[in-house]
């Protein structure tokens, strides 16, 4: 199959960031255009952070579709929004625009193509799960939102600024009061300038004693830290502390489809999944807002490099 030709009608769909030419977003949403014949194209634009207002702002006046926004453009896109989902409110970031008449519509896709990853690619059933997420920056708020709004019954939130992850926590809290959802600060992560002498001899051994419990009963572990995508980098968590039951997802991924942290966790027996999936299917929420058309997910995960099933 080939697209349609270009013509004075097509329809401009894009992603702006900075850097942008590592993205993938134009092969899946022009392989998606071209199963569903759309006249329309996507394109990547790497617009300097300075000039992303100036950027959106003539997109919109040359009548784009819609636009995905990536680092660093998702917090800058969600303040020139006119209107935003609660998703992109809570997560505070927008990394798809969809320009209507009357304004610039933000949203958050990341939340959806994580659980939809997780749903579909490991048949995993969020309800009344015990979930660990390592990670409370931009991603974790969006992974850590999806959860507890699929259903997770339990949520413990680790990260290095512990202040992040109890910020996070006491939000998700206020909108899930039924969820029991916790922060603790990462002890294998925490810096020396950051220990106070004053702490009790033996707090870090109690920090990375209540990460244990809590990855002892998890269904689910997530990482949304940079941590973990090499062989010698420091982990997320030790691969001894995992559940073997447990469903273990890192938002990254690598030409692999694997990173350092999952081998060690596929090594320990649990089931992993890395993030290419998650990717796509923030691709495929975004292309439905756009066009209204349902998106043929297999054409979408076979345009990524060496080409993936959709499971
Ligand atoms: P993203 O949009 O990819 O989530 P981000 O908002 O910068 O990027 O968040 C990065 C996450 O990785 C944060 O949870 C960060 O922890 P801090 O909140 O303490 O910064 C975590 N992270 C990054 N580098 C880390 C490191 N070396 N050790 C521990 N956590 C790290």
């Amino acid at each position: 199959m080939s697209r349609e030709p270009i013509t004075a009608k097509t329809r401009l769909l894009g992603v702006a960031g900075w850097p942008v030419e590592h993205s993938l977003s134009p092969r899946i949403h022009n392989a998606a255009i071209e199963a569903a014949g759309l006249d329309c194209v996507y394109l990547a634009f790497a617009v300097p952070p300075d000039l992303f207002e100036e950027a959106v702002r003539g997109f919109a006046a040359v009548g784009m579709a819609g636009l995905n926004c990536t680092v660093p453009h998702k917090q800058a896109a969600l303040a020139l929004c006119d209107a935003a989902s609660d998703e992109a409110r809570m997560v505070g970031a927008v990394n798809t625009i969809h320009f209507r008449r009357e304004g610039l519509y933000g949203t958050n896709t990341d939340v959806e193509g994580f659980v939809e990853t997780i749903r579909q690619d490991a048949g995993f059933d969020f309800s009344e799960a015990s979930v660990v997420q390592f990670g409370a920056g931009g991603a974790g708020r969006g992974m850590a939102l999806g959860a507890v709004k699929a259903g997770a019954r339990r949520l413990t939130i680790v990260n290095r600024t512990f202040g992040k992850a109890v910020a996070l926590a006491d939000e998700l809290g206020g909108l899930y009061p039924k969820a029991d959802i916790a922060a603790l600060p990462a002890p294998r992560c925490k810096s020396k300038a950051e220990a106070t002498e004053s702490e009790p001899e033996g707090e870090e051994d109690r920090e990375a004693e209540a990460v244990r419990k809590a990855l002892a009963v998890a269904d689910l572990v997530t990482n949304s830290t940079s941590l973990g995508l090499a062989e010698g980098d420091p982990m997320p968590c030790r691969a001894e502390d995992l559940a073997p039951r447990s469903l273990v997802f890192d938002a990254a991924y690598t030409a692999r489809r694997s990173t350092a942290w999952l081998r060690a966790a596929c090594g320990r027996g649990c089931r992993t999944l890395d993030g290419l999936g998650m990717l796509v299917r923030q691709g495929a929420a975004s292309f439905r807002i756009w066009t209204g058309v349902e998106p043929d997910l297999e054409a979408m995960f076979a345009a990524l490099p060496g080409g993936v099933d959709s499971g």
